[in-house]
């Protein structure tokens, strides 16, 4: 199918570039493709995909090439029409839609994925050579420290291991920290990152000196000491930034523990070493940033039943095994928010294990307030193990979704516990246990499962001291939310 109007502006960029060759509109033969290379779909793939498509980057082929294109080129449209690639799980549908969109959302609009399609169809034409826009760079702005271990951590076998150092961030004073970024050295092995920051000096003074500062030791899949989690790293993740008006405090000689998830995978004797990049403001900033979760409940009134349950059960948090859409749903009201004002819900982080195939969160008010409706969608998308991201809402703070004490928040997910979901089948496998699904219920552990929404919070700051020293920072209670400390 030809779109007659396509054909009559590209006839024109053409005609312009190949200096009238007028046959090329008449010849009926051969007509105008509808796109090329270098004036469409080039342009598309390096700002959607050569981010990881790229030599030497994480995906397993490079897409810089024409070459590379045309060879995967229907691969490419499957990907991109099943919602799989780029890599990006946020849904938008009837039940769920956040009132604001993402940042960095690098999905393909309808029209960019027809532009694909007719570039194909219509033989892969080349175009005329033009240079093809980068990548939007990944890297942080304004770098103020970076942090490296000092011992890097070798890999072996085929195990997944959970790595822990502990890094120094090298502030005395109070601190405000508005960016952050995980740099993996070995992108073969590390499968992600969580920072979290150890607030209390106490706690500060022993991991110090059990562990010492940027050696590594295996700190298992729950061990991650932390007051609470700064930011969640995975492959192909734009940095953490906030704006200068919300920041993360960082405590005087705050520490950070940096826990990578090594996805060895026979990759034996792969050193790595793994830095993170840190920018200080020297702004007192007018909120502050703090992780937060709600969801992962046990039984009523907060769980809901289940259609697979026995009806008159009381509901449990289980995952029968061979249930392809298994739900939960919960509901937590949260009575207290620690004495925290001005709360705004500036990211959603959604975390899952190895089985769960969606997630999503709304927000129930007991009546409308200001711009906040009585209830709306918070966030809603798939689930994949493996691109595990932070959605951030692309609005200025003020017109971010509010929560006040009172507010109910409600969490829904699914789970294909069947052994045709190849996730089931890695969970086994990595569990060492025969490929059979099992029942699966709420924990921490690979053969466990979650449902938790972890949120970016930003709420008022306390007003800016006469001088550093004179008021000590504590930092705040969150009331009922529970502050995560550990995510695999
Ligand atoms: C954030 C990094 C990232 C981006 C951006 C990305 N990919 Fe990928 N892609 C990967 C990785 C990693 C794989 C390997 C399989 C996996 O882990 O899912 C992959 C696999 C693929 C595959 C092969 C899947 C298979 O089954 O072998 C295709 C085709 C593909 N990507 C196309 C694209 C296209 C087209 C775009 C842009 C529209 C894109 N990708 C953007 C990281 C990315």
């Amino acid at each position: 199918m030809r779109h007659p109007l396509a054909l009559f502006t590209f006839g024109v960029g053409l005609l312009t570039a190949a200096c009238g060759t007028d046959t090329m509109i008449e010849d009926d033969d051969k007509p105008v493709p509808r796109a090329t290379w270098y004036q469409d779909v080039g342009p598309i793939v390096a700002q959607h995909c050569m981010g990881c498509h790229s030599p030497g980057g994480i995906a397993p082929f490079s897409l810089t090439e024409y070459e590379d294109a045309v060879e995967t080129s229907m691969q490419m449209v499957e990907k991109v029409d099943a919602g799989e690639m780029p890599p990006f799980d946020a849904r938008e549908d009837a039940d769920c839609t956040p009132r604001h969109t993402w940042v960095d959302d690098p999905r393909l609009t309808d029209a960019q994925k027809q532009t694909l399609h007719a570039w194909i169809e219509d033989g892969h034409a080349l175009g005329t050579e033009a240079e093809l826009p980068k990548p939007k760079s990944t890297a942080l702005e304004g770098i103020s420290k970076t942090m490296t271990p000092s011992v890097g951590w070798t890999t072996t076998g085929t195990k997944d291991q959970f790595i822990c150092y502990v890094l120094d961030p090298g502030n005395k004073e109070l601190t405000w920290l508005t960016g952050l970024q995980v740099r993996p050295g070995n992108a073969l092995v590390v499968h992600h990152a969580v920072l979290t920051e150890l607030t209390k000096q106490e706690d500060i003074t022993a991991v110090v000196a059990q562990r010492g500062i940027g050696v590594p030791w295996d700190c298992g899949d729950n061990q991650t000491p932390g007051d609470f989690v700064v930011n969640v790293w995975t492959p192909g993740n734009q940095p953490m930034q906030t704006p200068v008006e919300l920041a993360v405090p960082l405590v005087p000689n705050a520490k950070m523990v940096m826990q990578i998830h090594y996805h060895p995978a026979g990759q034996n004797n792969q050193i790595d070493f793994t830095s993170v990049d840190l920018r200080f403001s020297s702004v007192w900033p007018r909120k502050m940033y703090f992780v937060a979760a709600v969801g992962n409940e046990l039984e009523a009134p907060n769980l809901m039943p289940s259609p697979d349950e026995a009806p008159g059960a009381p509901p449990r948090f289980m995952i029968p095994k061979n249930v392809p859409d298994h739900p939960e749903k919960m509901f937590r009201t949260l009575e207290s928010l620690g004495g925290l004002t001005g709360v705004k819900v500036f990211s959603v982080n959604p975390h899952m294990h190895l089985v769960g195939t969606h997630i999503s969160g709304k927000i129930n008010r007991p009546a409308a307030r200001g711009n906040d409706p009585k209830s709306e969608c918070l966030a809603n998308g798939g689930w994949n193990f493996d691109w595990q991201r932070t959605y951030i809402y692309d609005a200025p703070i003020d017109q971010l979704p509010g929560i006040e004490a009172g507010d109910t928040i409600e969490i829904s997910c699914k789970w294909n516990n069947t052994i045709q979901n190849p996730f089931v089948q890695r969970m086994l496998r990595d569990s060492n246990l025969p490929p059979q699904p099992i029942d699966l219920q709420l924990g921490e552990q690979t053969t466990n499962e979650m449902c938790l929404e972890i949120f970016g919070l930003a709420v008022d700051a306390p007003p800016p001291p006469p001088t550093a020293r004179s008021v000590p920072f504590v930092m705040p209670e969150l009331g009922n939310f529970q502050r995560r400390r550990n995510i695999q």
